[in-house]
């Protein structure tokens, strides 16, 4: 997993619970990492063993972990750190999820390694838009 989303969990959980809570999910976690690096790929286990570890200490299942997560990387990692490739997305939510199949091309071009999500644009109407995740484009 790339040092950015190490990096979204550490910042929500420093902003919420403080860094001395943060030093305690490590140790649990047994990471030893003192800084992520963004643009850095760490084991995937890394960030299972940091949710797992923030469920544990924070007393709070793992599916609420990964919503806050959620909720946290759109609006402060993405909005914050990368808030012009967000808005290049489109310009409101429909044209935003219509052009979220190539949304992720963009990203590779700063992150040669990634394996981006596969969506796919299945039907769209006056108000609604249908998308597939995980399927072969
Ligand atoms: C500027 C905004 C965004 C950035 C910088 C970004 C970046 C990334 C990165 C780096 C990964 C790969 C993580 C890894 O395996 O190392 C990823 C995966 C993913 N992203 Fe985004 N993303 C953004 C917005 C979005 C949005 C808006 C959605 C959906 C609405 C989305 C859905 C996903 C999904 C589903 C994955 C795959 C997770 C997995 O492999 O299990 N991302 N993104």
């Amino acid at each position: 997993m790339y040092g950015m989303v190490n990096k979204a969990i550490e910042a929500m959980v420093t902003a919420d619970h403080g860094e001395r809570m943060w030093e305690k999910i490590k140790r649990k976690a047994a990471v030893d990492v003192e800084v992520f690096i963004s643009n850095e790929g760490y084991p995937d286990e890394m960030t299972f063993a940091l949710v797992v570890a923030a469920s544990e200490e924070l007393d709070t299942p793992v599916p609420l972990i990964l919503e806050a997560f959620g909720e946290h990387w759109i609006l402060k990692t993405a909005l914050g750190d990368y808030g012009d490739m967000l808005s290049a997305g489109g310009s409101n939510l429909s044209e935003f999820l219509i052009n979220l199949p190539t949304f992720h091309s963009r990203v590779s071009m700063m992150l040669p390694h990634l394996q981006p999500p596969r969506f796919r644009l299945i039907s769209t109407g006056e108000n609604w838009v249908r998308i597939g995740y995980g399927v072969t484009p």
